[in-house]
């Protein structure tokens, strides 16, 4: 099936995120009420980025702060917050600043990907929980014959077709390095757009590190075909549902922590992990950079 260009799954899934038919900046896109993350109850987050501060804490530099980009209700800043700490706390989100959010936490009301470029020379952490997997991306599934073809979107029902051969030479050389598409009918998300959001956002950072967590995975495990069906899908009200690109559900996809790493070429150490705080989601993964 052709369709035109512009209703690629990426121009779609954006008009689901920043454009008209936001899902987030709709009426009904609390992410509490679609879905819950841990980040009210993880018991390691908090040392972790403790930990993460103090590396922050031994460089030079300004005001010691923490980011939180994507910081939907803000839960995570508060709980820093009502633990105490003496680093400036800033959420950036789509979303507008939470009602009854302690005064003291700075709120940035935008798209990070646009924010984050006016931000330099941050001395502290940088956390992005369930963040990059929002970040539309374009997708591709294999035909009979092992050929990628991109993934469209219908225009009128908005559900996800296969369309035509990949051709754009910058996605091919993503997928050959970091996903190859080998096997008839497979499905690969090809993570660039992630990829450039990492980077913006860690170019925040002077020094200090950045945290993210989220649903990913890494080369050996899509080599091995683990993630074969792709990892697209929609949640509304709690629930996967058939990914939609009409604003009725959040659209999200498996991160490739791996590749994201490599964005942040002044990165000085990297460390991706299972990110175990939660029994049941064992495609959790974190990713720990330090900048200093
Ligand atoms: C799944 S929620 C996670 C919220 C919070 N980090 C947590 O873990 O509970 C994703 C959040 O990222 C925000 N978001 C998604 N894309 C964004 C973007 N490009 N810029 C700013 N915020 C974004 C959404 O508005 C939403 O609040």
């Amino acid at each position: 099936m052709v369709v035109p260009d512009e209703l690629t799954l990426a121009d779609a899934w954006e008009e689901t995120l920043t454009g008209d038919c936001s899902f987030y900046r709709g009426a009904d896109g609390d992410p509490y009420r679609n879905f819950a993350t841990d980040i009210a109850g993880s018991a390691e987050i908090l040392p972790l980025i403790r930990d993460l501060l103090d590396v922050a804490g031994n460089c030079d530099g300004g005001p010691l702060t923490v980011i939180d980009v994507g910081s939907g209700a803000g839960g995570l800043l508060a709980r820093l917050a009502m633990a105490g700490t003496n680093a400036r706390l800033i959420g950036i989100d789509l979303r507008p600043r939470p009602a009854g959010l302690d005064a003291g936490i700075e709120w940035i009301a935008g798209d990070a990907r646009v924010v984050a470029g006016d931000i330099r020379g941050i001395r502290g952490v940088i956390v992005a929980h369930e963040f990059l997997d929002d970040i539309p991306c374009a997708a591709v599934e294999a035909d009979e014959d092992g050929c990628p073809r991109l993934i469209y979107v219908d225009p009128s029902s908005r559900r996800i077709v296969v369309g035509e051969p990949l051709e754009d030479p910058a996605d091919l050389g993503w997928l050959e390095r970091w996903w190859p598409v080998t096997r008839p009918f497979m499905r690969a998300e090809i993570g660039r757009s992630r990829d450039a959001a990492w980077a913006l956002i860690t170019g925040m950072l002077n020094s200090g590190a950045a945290l993210a967590i989220d649903y990913g995975h890494t080369r050996p495990e899509r080599l091995a075909g683990t993630w074969d069906g792709g990892t697209l899908v929609g949640y509304r009200e709690g629930r996967v549902v058939t990914p939609v690109a009409d604003g009725s559900c959040n659209l999200t996809a498996h991160v490739s922590i791996d590749s994201v790493a490599e964005a942040a070429p002044r990165a000085q150490s990297s460390r991706i992990a299972r990110w175990s705080s939660s029994p049941g989601r064992a495609d959790f993964v974190s990713l720990v950079q330090t900048f200093t």
